[in-house]
């Protein structure tokens, strides 16, 4: 099964260290949503959305990207983040935009990452920012992780 990683990461990159952990376990491509067309996205068997949770969801780029997917694709998907604020259920409602519009589109999505990332957005800036340093390498090493099951559960079978 062939893989491939979309992300937006524009704040601090956060997301795109992240994205490239996953990828280099998957031996994926990386692609911005703007590189990718809908029609290329629907020939791989899993594919990875991901970029910093802004405003409580997943970058535009990524939510009209996934609006424009064929609606009769049968791929498996997973998304990821960073995020100011993280935890079970924040990045749960985080997702559920990306998610929701990946399953109305008939995507199968089988798992969820999400670490903290370095915010200095608004008035955060004045104080140092938050979560500074993160991810971290206890972050990488949990999206390595994430990445590996995946792999042995999707890819390896
Ligand atoms: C414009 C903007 C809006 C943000 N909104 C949120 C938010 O709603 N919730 C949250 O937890 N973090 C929020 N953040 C923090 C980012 O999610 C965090 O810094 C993330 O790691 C940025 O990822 P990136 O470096 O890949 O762009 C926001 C950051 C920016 C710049």
């Amino acid at each position: 099964m062939e893989s491939l990683v979309i992300v937006y990461s524009y704040h601090h990159h956060n997301t795109e260290r992240i994205a490239r952990v996953i990828a280099n376990v998957l031996d994926a491509p990386v692609k911005k949503p703007d590189e990718v067309t809908p029609e290329e996205i629907s020939g791989y068997g899993l594919i990875g959305f991901g970029s910093g949770i802004y405003h409580g969801m997943h970058h535009e780029s990524l939510l009209s990207l996934a609006d424009r997917l064929p609606s009769a694709s049968s791929g498996t998907a997973f998304l990821f983040s960073t995020a100011g604020i993280t935890g079970e259920r924040k990045t749960s409602k985080d997702h559920s935009l990306l998610r929701e519009k990946l399953q109305a589109k008939g995507y199968r999505v089988t798992g969820e990452f999400s670490c903290k990332g370095y915010n200095t957005n608004s008035f955060l800036k004045y104080l140092g920012g938050m979560n500074r340093g993160r991810p971290n390498a206890e972050d990488i090493h949990r999206a390595w992780e994430f990445a590996r099951n995946l792999r042995k559960e999707l890819v390896d079978r």
